[in-house]
């Protein structure tokens, strides 16, 4: 017999049941501890001047950004999650042994195959258990924070490290002074584990919600290095490695995602914009930031801005910027915060905790 596929009627009931649980199993999960790594070696705004025709000026007037962080020559995003996910571990009072999920979000793995994910496993000593991947470019950590949240959820496993890492330094192309000033280098992770809360500082995971809109792929992406334009003479010379960006169209696109998103998941769990003590943006352009706050009527000191030291690190953004928030005791006891990106795909997500 096959199988019945619900009506339209019945999928949306489905669906809201799913979704519309505050109180239920959506509580079970809770980020225990962050841990952020950056590298050693800052790169200034007037640095920059030196390879591209720019000035620290235009670069703060139009971004916000004044410095980023680079990794060395032979240091990769696995070596940077390596950092980041051992803090996280150990500040979640917990031991490699105890974690049986890895999940890495990045555009710029060590290599295609085998996944971050793994070598990261193998580097912390943990061995047989799940690790892998996810692509989804700046909005990465929200969707591995979804990911792992179903996962631990399901009832199988306990405790997961999750990872946003980036090495952006090694896609751009250090004569196009439209990108190669907005980015930098870096990573964050979280360990989330079942159950609600975890002592001080922990936050309970309520909801996620993400979504992507593949028509839009053509505004930011990397053409070169897949199946489609394989590594070869032709195509470094092309410079089909690098990232690409339409940045107007970003902008734009961006503060309209990001406000909806935001809006969204607050709206989805009953809780009013004046509750959230802080919001956590993707940090591309403080001006996308400016404009939020705008928009939103929620006053700049509720958002937390660290672009202007470490630019934009994609996947690594969200969690590094979280790492801030914890450390500075931003989330009291019971206070709602809101975790919110964009990115490449286009794909957006927006997460809401408890402290
Ligand atoms: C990239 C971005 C900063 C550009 O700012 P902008 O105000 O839109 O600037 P424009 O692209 O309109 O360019 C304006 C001028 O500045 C120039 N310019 C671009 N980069 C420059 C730089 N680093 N230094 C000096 N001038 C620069 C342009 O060539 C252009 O000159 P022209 O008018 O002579 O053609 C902005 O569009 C942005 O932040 N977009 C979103 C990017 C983003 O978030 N990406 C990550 C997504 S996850």
């Amino acid at each position: 017999m096959s199988a019945q596929l619900p009506t339209g009627t019945q999928a949306d009931e489905l669906a809201s049941a799913a979704r519309v649980d505050p109180g239920g199993a959506r509580q079970t999960v809770a980020i225990r501890a962050t841990g952020a790594y950056t590298p050693e070696k800052v790169l200034t705004n007037n640095e920059l001047t030196h390879l591209v025709d720019t000035s620290d000026e235009w670069i703060v007037s139009r971004t916000g950004i004044r410095e980023r962080r680079i990794a060395a020559p032979d240091e990769t995003a696995a070596d940077m999650a390596v950092q980041a996910g051992a803090r996280a571990i150990e500040k979640a009072g917990l031991s490699p042994a105890d974690i049986d999920l890895v999940i890495v979000a990045t555009i710029t793995p060590d290599m295609p195959f085998p996944s971050t994910a793994c070598l990261v496993q193998t580097r912390l000593g943990m061995r047989n258990i799940c690790a892998f991947d996810v692509e989804a470019a700046c909005s990465g950590f929200i969707y591995i924070t979804e990911i792992a949240t179903a996962m631990l959820q399901s009832g199988r496993f306990r405790h997961a490290l999750i990872i946003g890492t980036e090495k952006l330094s090694s896609i751009l192309d250090w004569n196009d002074r439209s990108t190669c000033v907005l980015f930098g280098d870096g990573a964050g992770a979280a360990v989330l584990s079942r159950g609600e809360q975890h002592g001080n500082g922990s936050l309970s995971v309520l909801d996620t919600r993400l979504g992507a809109d593949g028509a839009a792929s053509n505004i930011l992406y990397m053409p070169g290095g897949g199946s489609r334009i394989p590594a070869s003479a032709e195509s470094l010379a092309a410079g089909h490695h690098f990232l690409k960006m339409n940045g107007r169209e970003v902008f734009k696109i961006a503060i309209r995602i990001m406000e909806q998103a935001t809006r969204d998941i607050l709206a989805r769990n009953d809780v009013p914009l004046d509750r959230v003590a802080c919001i956590i943006p993707h940090q591309a352009n403080s001006r996308i930031i400016e404009m939020l706050s705008e928009r939103m009527q929620v006053p700049m000191d509720r958002f937390h801005i660290n672009l202007d030291r470490l630019g934009n690190t994609s996947a690594a953004s969200v969690p590094l910027a979280l790492d801030e928030v914890l450390a500075q005791g931003k989330i009291a006891s019971g206070e709602y915060a809101v975790l919110v990106a964009f990115g490449a795909g286009l794909t957006w997500g927006a997460t809401l905790l408890r402290g």
